[in-house]
């Protein structure tokens, strides 16, 4: 009965992830993205991270994302991070985007979006000096 069974694939949730991404559903996307390699036997790639990354960190859920990312069994790449950066600023975690910024420096440094996201979060929280200090790097840069 079950001959031509549904076998979902790395593409397959990568699509799935996405749709979870873009209707903020968590519990669903973290159901999926678990049940990728612990049922469906499909390994999760960078992409399908990011995505998860993303969902977390839009919903304002950073400490959950940081969580996530420490037990990522790849090692996160510069756009995981950034993507948790943004989200940061979003969220207005002055904490969380310093900590998130030097992840990205320290992957990507000669990548300017970085400081001026930085410099955003500063902003947004009034830090009006540490605001001028990434100004004065970016320019040294
Ligand atoms: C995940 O797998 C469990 C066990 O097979 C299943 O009950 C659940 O519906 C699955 N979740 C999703 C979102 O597919």
């Amino acid at each position: 009965m079950l001959r031509n069974e549904y076998r979902p694939d790395k593409v397959t949730f990568l699509a799935v992830l996405i749709g979870c991404v873009h209707s903020g559903s968590i519990k669903e996307g973290l159901e999926h993205f678990n049940n990728m390699s612990g049922v469906h036997g499909v390994e999760p790639e960078m992409m399908h991270y990011g995505c998860v990354v993303d969902l977390l960190s839009h919903a304002g859920e950073l400490d959950k994302t940081i969580e996530f990312i420490g037990e990522m069994l790849r090692r996160p790449d510069a756009i995981v991070w950034r993507a948790l950066l943004g989200a940061s600023k979003v969220h207005e975690n002055v904490r969380m985007a310093e900590h998130t910024n030097k992840k990205v420096m320290d992957l990507d440094p000669r990548n300017c979006g970085n400081y001026v996201l930085l410099s955003n979060a500063y902003v947004a929280d009034e830090r009006w000096n540490d605001a001028m200090k990434i100004s004065e790097m970016m320019r040294e840069v």
